[in-house]
């Protein structure tokens, strides 16, 4: 089977590539990024050798390049991970929100379908729910409420994904993950923004009052459901991934210091962000039920590894800082203890 990974330079994406191609020898990739700011092939680095395994730079919300793309290769099947990712970022500017994830997708969609490719998995979020109070669990009909911008673009995504499937019998699917963490995250995101500042002992700005619950699943968890996706998933369905670990953000620095063995001294209070979903929690009943799927590595075992890979890879973060694809404020913002709005101001 030949699939195309889109976005597969990003931080999931390049888990889910080295993932597949690690676990089944009958499964050839072409990873398809544009390389934004949030794209690194570093992080493909490891596959890059590999015969099953091809890179192609270019951009899904580009009709003419996407049609190159699938004239060049003949695609059983298409996984869409490419998109802008960060809500900050979207709360500044929401136009890339909505070329990436909106347009980018109706491109890949409308080109998949008339190549007939014979299943198309949609990367979303949970975040398309919006925010819940301290009880219950979003499950698949939960219906869509995002709050920011990023969220209001992947829940635009979802809806055309839906649509394709009903008005044209395309054979897409979408799966709804929680928050990820692990090696390769970009350094823009909480948990390798709090290691990072540890590591330096830089003060670890934490949004409002820290009691916003996001709930935490290891990359590698997600890239195994994806896989089960694509393999068994019914088109025009949508499934639920979350780990069960639902932590406040200031139980997940609180964990992390005492990992990293730094004082919680440096915990700072900034102003929170607007629009901030309160908490999020996911019923996935549907994939262990249907697909014997289970997450398997608790938090405090995945935080430990994740501490340790970036410890192991500052050469990682210093390319990135230095990388010229980032402006002065994004230079700062990977590399600051305020918010990006702050820096902004
Ligand atoms: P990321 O920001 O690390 O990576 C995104 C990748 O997409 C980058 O390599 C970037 O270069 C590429 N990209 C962006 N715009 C593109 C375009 N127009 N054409 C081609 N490539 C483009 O993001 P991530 O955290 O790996 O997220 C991947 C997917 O998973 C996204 O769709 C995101 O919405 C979804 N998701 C993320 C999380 C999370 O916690 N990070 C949770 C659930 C779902
Ligand atoms: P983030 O990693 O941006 O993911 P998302 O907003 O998509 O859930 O943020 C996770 C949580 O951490 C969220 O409640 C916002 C909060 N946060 C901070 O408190 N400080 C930070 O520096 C960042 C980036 C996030």
């Amino acid at each position: 089977m030949k699939i195309l990974v889109t976005g597969g330079a990003g931080f999931i994406g390049s888990n889910f590539v080295r993932y597949v191609l690690r676990v089944r020898q009958d499964i050839d990739i072409v990873n398809y990024d544009l390389l934004t700011y949030a794209g690194n092939l570093r992080n493909v680095e490891a596959v890059s050798g590999d015969p099953r395994y091809r890179f192609v730079r270019g951009d899904i919300a580009e009709k003419a390049q996407v049609e190159k793309l699938f004239e060049e290769y003949s695609f059983d099947a298409v996984v869409n991970f490419a998109a802008e990712t960060h809500v900050d970022r979207s709360i500044l500017d929401s136009s890339p929100f909505v070329r990436a994830n909106v347009a980018g997708t109706v491109c890949l969609l409308e080109e998949a379908r008339k190549r007939k490719v014979s299943k198309y998995v949609q990367i979303s979020t949970d975040e398309v729910y919006g925010s819940l109070g301290p009880t219950g669990a979003f499950r698949e009909d939960t219906p869509l409420d995002p709050s920011s911008p990023y969220s209001a673009s992947k829940a635009a995504a979802d809806f055309l994904v839906l649509s394709y499937h009903r008005t044209h019998g395309f054979p897409a699917l979408i799966t709804r993950c929680s928050n990820n963490y692990g090696p390769n995250q970009f350094p823009e995101k909480l948990i390798p923004v709090l290691i990072q500042n540890a590591l330096e002992d830089r003060p670890l700005p934490i949004y409002g009052d820290g009691m916003n619950v996001r709930e935490w699943i290891f990359a590698d968890e997600h890239s195994r459901a994806i896989l089960m996706a694509l393999e068994r998933g019914n088109p025009g369905e949508v499934y639920n991934v979350g780990s069960g670990h639902e932590k406040t953000n200031i139980d997940v620095v609180r964990e992390l210091l005492r990992i990293m063995g730094k004082p919680e001294s440096l915990i700072k209070f900034v102003k929170d962000r607007p629009g901030h979903d309160r908490r999020y929690a996911i019923d996935c009943s549907k994939i262990r039920r249907e697909w014997n799927w289970s997450s398997e590595v608790d938090f405090s075992t995945g935080l430990a590894e994740t501490v340790a890979w970036y410890k192991a890879n500052q050469n990682w973060i210093q390319e990135i800082r230095d990388s010229s694809y980032l402006n002065y404020y994004e230079r700062m913002y990977t590399n600051r203890d305020q918010t990006l709005s702050d820096l902004k101001a």
